[in-house]
């Protein structure tokens, strides 16, 4: 099954597959998107949920603490789409 992505920065929507993680699917797309470990360990790839659901593989606290889950904070790393989703990037 595939989603709509869309990065509030940038048009257009990319179509991916709900199989695929997040921030494999944008820099396969050439999206230009701050990573590290790609492990869920660093916390680089954060960024905020606006719109939709995902569902996120097993990562770090130290990378995602309950707090920034509070505030819909989410690991592209570790992300895979269960919706048409939106997406912020976080200025660093
Ligand atoms: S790239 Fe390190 S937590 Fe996602």
């Amino acid at each position: 099954m595939s989603h709509l992505l869309t990065i509030e920065c940038c048009d257009p929507a990319l179509i991916i597959s709900s199989e695929e993680l997040l921030l494999v699917a944008l820099l396969r797309h050439g999206i230009i998107f701050p990573y590290s470990c790609q492990s869920g360990v660093c916390g680089t790839c954060k960024c905020k949920l606006i719109k939709g659901r995902v569902d996120l593989d097993i990562y770090s606290d130290a990378a995602l603490n309950p707090v920034e889950v509070q505030q819909g904070l989410i690991l592209a790393c570790r992300a895979r789409l269960l919706s048409d989703v939106t997406i912020r990037k976080l200025d660093r």
